[in-house]
């Protein structure tokens, strides 16, 4: 008996000792990786931060707040690192969240399915939990690659194709962030709407983001039809974008570059034999038209069509002529179609080839009621490649699209309006990376777009490199910055989060004015 106690005595002892250790370990437990460099996805952005976490629970996140506040370092995140601006960017802590992927499905007695999924989730692995769950499950939309993680499409405002769905973020029921206080905070609609709709699109500027959980629903099929007709002639009248948008749950319009180009026509390079690429989603109770085997096939191909279109066009980027002739043999041939898919698979139409790297610029602006302001800048765009070509400049050599969806509460987004039935149409540039010109190109239309329709950049893609443009986004969203710096400085009044140059040049005009 008394051994009994002495032991327990001695167990209890070690025990409160293991405990205090462990506190003073808790930090300790923060530990670095050893990489001492980080690379966005194209290698444009390369940093060497004092430290790089890559943790892989709650606990590691609180650790890592403790930390920096001790050692009084910045904090910044990346996920995939696709985002092409420099929101990872810093001196300080970096912490990489994708070893951050639990996962799980549950009924919500308002929202009906959700799935929670820790920030460094991506979005295959996603789709394919709630694609096995029994019943099978879907989100209704997202961006068009798979590989990125769901704290980086979120925290920057990202979207797909579907107009109702407006950006990812509109999907979230509720989000959990670590902030500089070291706790792990819930936003939702329930707790406090208001800064629901300032966390939706948080640029990491809130804390870490821990988990996000998501409305979802049970699996359906899209039948998704591509037309290829004469651009001109389709771009002439825009009640043809208004009907098709009416008429469909999503819309993507797409030009590739000189496609109608004829070596054999006396007047090769004549935009008027261009052809304009029509894509639209409609929901479906038909099959499905590819077996598991056959789509997995079908992403095989695409892939390697992908690496090859790519190491063509970037193999000639000094050979600017060859562009047109380059760019209609891969892009001139295509062909209407129309196949019925998964919602998952329809929505990642393009299967991601990581190997191939490409410069985004995306502007979005609000639609005109008639849509004219879409079908006369879609125009534009392609008069201005021709133009740019008459000078010898091919600075688009892969793909212009647009994409129309509806306004969304989120106060940072590109697409925040307080009407709900306000329509953005978002202009998309895709070149190979290190197209000569495309900084050039791109900024001549986003300065158009600014100037005609206060527009503006997506914050993922490039957008730092536009002339004035800190000035210009700290005027056009003076509003909900106000807005979204009340909440901010709630959960992060020592700025901890707010490592960088821009964004701090953004938010302090605003906020000195
Ligand atoms: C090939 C390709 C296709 C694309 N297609 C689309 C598209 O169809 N639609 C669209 O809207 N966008 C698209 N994008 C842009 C893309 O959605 C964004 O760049 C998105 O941020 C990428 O996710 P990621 O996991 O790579 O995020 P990252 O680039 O790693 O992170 C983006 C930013 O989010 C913040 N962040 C990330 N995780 C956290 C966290 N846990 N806590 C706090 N902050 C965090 C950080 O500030 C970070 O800088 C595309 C990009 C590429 C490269
Ligand atoms: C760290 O380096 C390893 C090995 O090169 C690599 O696999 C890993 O992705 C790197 N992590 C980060 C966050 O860059
Ligand atoms: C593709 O579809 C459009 C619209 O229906 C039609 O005008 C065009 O002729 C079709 N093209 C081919 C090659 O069948
Ligand atoms: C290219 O132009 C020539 C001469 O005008 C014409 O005969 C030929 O059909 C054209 N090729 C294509 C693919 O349109
Ligand atoms: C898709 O499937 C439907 C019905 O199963 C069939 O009628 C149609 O021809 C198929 N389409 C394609 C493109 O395979
Ligand atoms: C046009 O492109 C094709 C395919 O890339 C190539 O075979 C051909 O030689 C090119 N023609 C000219 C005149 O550049
Ligand atoms: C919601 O949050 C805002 C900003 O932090 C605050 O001013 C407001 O009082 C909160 N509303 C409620 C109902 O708690
Ligand atoms: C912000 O990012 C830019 C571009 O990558 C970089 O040059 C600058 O040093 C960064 N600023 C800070 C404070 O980290």
């Amino acid at each position: 008996m008394k051994h009994i106690l002495s032991y327990s005595l001695i167990l209890l002892i070690s025990i409160v000792a293991a405990v205090t250790i462990d506190k003073d370990l808790v930090i300790r437990s923060a530990k670095p990786i050893k990489n001492k460099t980080w690379e966005n996805w194209n290698g444009e952005i390369h940093i060497s931060p004092n430290a790089i976490f890559e943790p892989s629970t709650l606990e590691d996140l609180l650790d890592i707040v403790k930390l920096a506040k001790k050692n009084n370092k910045k904090i910044r995140c990346a996920a995939q690192g696709h985002t092409e601006s420099s929101l990872s960017v810093t001196e300080n802590y970096l912490v990489v969240v994708t070893n951050l992927n639990k996962i799980k499905v549950k009924k919500h007695p308002i929202y009906g399915w959700t799935v929670t999924a820790e920030a460094g989730i991506s979005l295959s692995d996603l789709d394919e939990t709630l694609r096995n769950h029994d019943p099978p499950l879907t989100l209704d939309s997202e961006i068009l690659y798979n590989t990125v993680r769901v704290s980086g499409v979120v925290a920057v405002g990202a979207h797909g194709d579907k107009t109702n769905s407006g950006i990812m973020s509109d999907q979230l029921c509720s989000m959990k962030i670590v902030t500089s206080f070291g706790e792990v905070c819930e936003f939702s609609e329930e707790i406090n709407k208001s800064e629901f709709n300032a966390a939706k699109v948080n640029l990491g500027l809130f804390g870490i983001i821990y988990s996000l959980t998501f409305r979802v629903q049970p699996m359906y099929n899209l039948r998704m039809t591509d037309i290829f007709i004469p651009a001109n002639e389709w771009l002439n009248n825009p009640y043809n974008i208004k009907n098709l948008l009416e008429s469909s749950d999503g819309i993507s319009i797409a030009y590739w570059p000189f496609n109608g180009f004829n070596l054999s026509d006396p007047n090769p390079l004549d935009s008027n034999r261009d052809r304009v690429g029509i894509k639209n989603w409609i929901r479906t109770d038909e099959p499905v038209n590819f077996t598991q085997q056959q789509l997995e096939q079908l992403h095989e191909t695409q892939k390697h069509d992908v690496f090859q279109q790519y190491k063509l066009i970037s193999s000639n980027l000094q050979n600017p002529d060859a562009i047109p002739n380059i760019t209609a043999t891969l892009f001139g041939s295509f062909g209407n179609a129309s196949t019925v898919f998964q919602a998952p698979d329809a929505i990642h139409f393009v299967a991601s080839e990581e190997s191939a790297k490409f410069d985004f610029v995306e502007i979005g602006f609000k639609v005109d009621p008639d849509f004219s302001n879409v079908a006369a800048e879609f125009s534009y765009v392609i008069q201005t490649i021709y133009e740019f070509a008459r000078k010898g400049k091919f600075p688009l050599n892969y793909v212009a699209d647009f994409r129309i969806i509806k306004s969304t509460e989120a106060l940072l987004s590109f697409t925040f309006n307080q009407d709900p039935e306000i329509l953005y149409c978002l202009m998309d540039f895709v070149s190979i990376s290190g197209t000569p010109y495309y900084e050039e190109f791109t900024q001549l239309l986003a300065q158009r777009y600014f100037d005609k329709y206060k527009a503006k950049p997506h914050w993922g893609k490039k957008w730092e490199f536009i002339p004035k443009v800190e000035s210009y986004l700290s005027d056009v969203l003076s509003n909900q910055i106000k807005q979204f710096e009340k909440v901010r400085a709630k959960y992060d009044p020592y700025k901890i989060f707010f490592d960088n140059k821009s964004l701090q040049d953004i938010f302090s005009r605003t906020l000195d004015s």
